[in-house]
């Protein structure tokens, strides 16, 4: 494995396990006497293919006219909108960044909505359950051992959602999720976004470019880019990293790479520079991640809050 594939799981692993390891912005660490624990890189995912459009043509259509495309289309039953809000979550944390958001691939795994295996499961999650808890780690895909029953159904679900929006060009399943209440959305907003965020301001006119399935990867978790091969890096998510030689002297910059043993960093006039911690007894390197209140809020939304949230935000038009 290498090392991305490998950050990407471990940051898959500390969401997933609810660890508090990223919980304060700037973490500390001195790795001559210790491992730079809380420093691990993860890069911000190149991002996926452009994902197809999602077929919002008709959002209006009469209940009626939806049963009779459905038969026609042979689809089976709708997942149920509970349990596809809690996969979509899942999965976008756990899974989003290798599958994609929208789990229509991305630059580390395939398109699951194409899957052969994703259609056969159809929602029950039985047919996925191992390659979920085993992962094929030869091919890239890590095991994830702990998620539970209910939560691969969930993701079942959510998968199942996605092919049938994908069957259905028509109809727009997902458009469902557009369920919250803007108010406690708006209120939410003020007492945990604002200080970062402002709707006049850069969050302006956000639901105009991004579909509500987009939206809600992007406020869920910001370095998934649904849309375009390999999107920028926005600055404000970059990294960012002190270093401290034992001499006294200190190097500031955007982080490029961290492990175990090493640490680089592309300084302000563009230098990159870097350092083996082994050369560098007392070594100290504080990275702060602009993404790592996302990540915590991402552990603290009950269901209510990801749809009150993403209502609120369906306002900025
Ligand atoms: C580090 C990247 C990575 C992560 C994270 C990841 N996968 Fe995968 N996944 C892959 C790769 C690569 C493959 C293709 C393996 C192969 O070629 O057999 C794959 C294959 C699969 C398949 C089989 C598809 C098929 O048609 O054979 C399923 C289902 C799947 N992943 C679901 C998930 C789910 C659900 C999660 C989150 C719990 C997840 N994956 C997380 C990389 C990843
Ligand atoms: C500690 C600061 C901080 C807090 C708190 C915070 N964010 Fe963010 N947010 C960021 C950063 C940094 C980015 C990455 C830069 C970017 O992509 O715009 C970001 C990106 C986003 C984006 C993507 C914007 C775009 O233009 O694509 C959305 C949407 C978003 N945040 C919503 C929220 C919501 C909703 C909350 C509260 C539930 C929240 N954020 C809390 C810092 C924060």
């Amino acid at each position: 494995m290498n090392l991305r594939t490998w950050a990407l799981c471990l940051l898959a692993a500390v969401t997933l396990l609810g660890l508090e390891a990223q919980e304060q912005e700037h973490s500390t660490a001195q790795p001559s006497q210790d491992r730079p624990t809380g420093t691990q890189e993860n890069k911000p995912p190149t991002g996926e293919p452009a994902a197809p459009p999602n077929g919002a043509e008709n959002p209006g259509m009469p209940d009626q006219v939806r049963e009779m495309l459905r038969g026609f289309l042979a689809l089976g039953a709708p997942p149920d909108p509970a349990a596809v809000a809690r996969g979509q979550k899942t999965f976008v944390a756990t899974c989003g960044f290798c599958h994609g958001t929208t789990a229509t691939g991305g630059a580390q795994g395939p398109n699951l909505v194409r899957s052969t295996m994703v259609l056969h499961d159809q929602g029950t999650g039985k047919e996925i359950a191992a390659v979920i808890h085993n992962g094929r780690p030869e091919k890239g895909m890590p095991p994830f051992p702990n998620l539970g029953e209910s939560q691969v159904h969930d993701i079942a679900q959510f998968l199942l959602g996605r092919t049938q929006a994908a069957a259905n060009r028509m109809e727009y399943t997902i458009q469902n999720i557009v369920t919250g209440d803007p108010r406690v959305g708006q209120a939410y907003f003020q007492s945990h976004c604002a200080e970062c965020h402002s709707p006049s301001g850069d969050l302006a006119h956000i639901a105009t470019r991004f579909d509500p399935v987009a939206l809600e990867g992007r406020f869920l978790y910001p370095a998934n880019n649904p849309y375009g091969m390999f999107p920028p890096p926005d600055p404000r998510a970059l990294k960012h990293v002190t270093v401290t030689l034992p001499s006294g002297k200190v190097f500031t910059g955007t982080l490029t790479h961290i492990d175990d043993f090493s640490v680089g960093l592309r300084d302000e006039g563009g230098e990159q520079r870097s350092w083996v911690y082994e050369d560098v007894p007392g070594i100290q390197v504080e990275v702060h991640d602009p993404l790592a209140q996302h990540l915590k809020l991402l552990r603290q939304y009950s269901d209510a809050d990801m749809h009150n949230i993403l209502a609120y935000l369906e306002t900025l038009k």
